[in-house]
């Protein structure tokens, strides 16, 4: 079958390389997304697995439309008994880049009319909706006239990990914090460390990475309400995916300055069972490398919570901190504050453009072990 995963901007190679992994065929990327084949245990591998990715669809059904009434007639045509009954709710969750659409509400409602129509013609009754928890999700995707109606097999977002109970203001989103983990090539081989680190989500999701555990283990999906969901499969697609967890074998390290946040990341921590992390209650200026070499990935605050005098100072203490004491350390940083970044006053060895929500971002690799310009005129002064 024919599978889309959706995904963030700038991910789509690394969740190609993660379908490739768990042996999808026929991969091929696309806008925040990627396209693969795979059968019926595929696809429940990749709910359970994908770190990267946000939703796995299943295309049911495409067609071309040029008004409204034709987008009615062509799912009114459609079976729909092959996928939804009276005894289950459903949802449609549509997206669209269209002048002749322009809103996706009225899609939904459309597509909503048309399949309700078509059950109360042949049976007399209709399935309810359930906007919030239903039990078929159908999204429709509209590109111009190009319609792609597929079965949400997801259901919640695969960034919903089932760790987070208490939101934090600034949480990254989960399946972004892994895919720039997977981007910036850290596997587990040194320790890391995340000195802001919120509600957790870097450390976090860097020892799911480190110890191959599987991220969707602990929720549920949409496609086990679906008629033809297999247990004996799902069991052994579990089974397969839980295969390769391993110890963690490096330390994981996050840090904070906010109580608050230190105490909603050791929640996170404790949800997931993933206890071998250490959080401390620290501002980043009094922090010390805890091993010679290392890898920090972090998502300091972007501004809109500091004002600007004090981020110029802020940023130009994190570059400061970096030269003095994470000698050996890779660095890499997640900022939407494009001027801010630059006052870290580090050369740059790698950037990647990347999306948070609708802000632009850099992340940025230092490489400090390579000794910045500051590091080596010291050393040549004092040679
Ligand atoms: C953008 S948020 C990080 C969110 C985190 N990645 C998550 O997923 O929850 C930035 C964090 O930096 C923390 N922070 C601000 N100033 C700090 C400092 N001087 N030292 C350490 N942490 C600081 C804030 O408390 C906040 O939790």
């Amino acid at each position: 079958m024919k599978i889309l995963a959706k995904t963030f901007f700038a991910l789509e190679d690394t969740l190609s390389d993660e379908i490739l992994e768990i042996g999808g065929k026929n991969i091929n990327p696309t806008k925040r997304g990627v396209w693969f084949e795979g059968n019926t245990k595929m696809l429940y591998k990749s709910n359970i697995m994908l770190r990267s990715a946000l939703r796995i669809l299943v295309p049911i059904l495409e067609f071309t439309a040029y008004d409204e009434r034709r987008l009615y007639k062509h799912i009114h045509e459609f079976d729909w008994s092959k996928y939804l009954g009276l005894d289950r709710t459903f949802a449609i969750d549509s997206v669209t880049r269209s002048n002749r659409f322009k809103h996706s509400q009225y899609v939904a409602l459309k597509v909503k009319d048309a399949i309700v129509d078509q059950f109360r013609n042949n049976t007399g009754q209709r399935p309810s909706i359930d906007t919030k928890n239903p039990d078929i999700l159908i999204n429709v995707h509209l590109n111009d006239a190009k319609f792609t109606v597929s079965l949400d097999s997801s259901g919640d977002t695969l960034n919903k990990r089932g760790y987070r109970e208490q939101g934090h203001p600034a949480s990254l989103n989960e399946a972004l914090a892994a895919g720039l983990i997977l981007k910036s090539g850290w596997k587990g081989e040194n320790d890391l460390l995340d000195p802001f680190c919120g509600s957790g989500t870097i450390p976090i999701e860097a020892a799911l990475i480190a110890t191959n555990t599987p991220p969707g283990l602990n929720r549920d999906f949409s496609f086990m309400n679906w008629d033809d969901f297999d247990q004996e499969l799902w069991q052994e697609a579990l089974v397969e995916s839980k295969s390769k967890i391993k110890k963690l074998n490096v330390n994981i390290y996050g840090s904070d300055i906010s109580e608050r946040s230190v105490n909603v990341a050791r929640e996170c921590i404790s949800n997931i069972g993933l206890n071998k992390i250490q959080i401390r209650r620290e501002s980043f200026d009094l922090t010390n490398r805890p091993a010679e070499t290392g890898t920090i990935i972090t998502n300091p605050p972007y501004g809109e919570r500091l004002k600007e005098d004090d981020l110029i100072d802020f940023y130009q203490k994190i570059g400061d901190t970096l030269k003095q004491s994470y000698n050996g350390w890779d660095a890499w940083i997640l900022s939407g504050n494009l001027q801010a970044l630059k006052l870290i006053g580090l050369k740059t060895s790698k950037k990647i453009n990347c999306m948070n929500g609708d802000i632009e971002c850099k992340f940025n690799k230092y490489e400090l072990y390579r000794g910045t310009k500051r590091v080596f005129k010291e050393k040549s002064e004092s040679e």
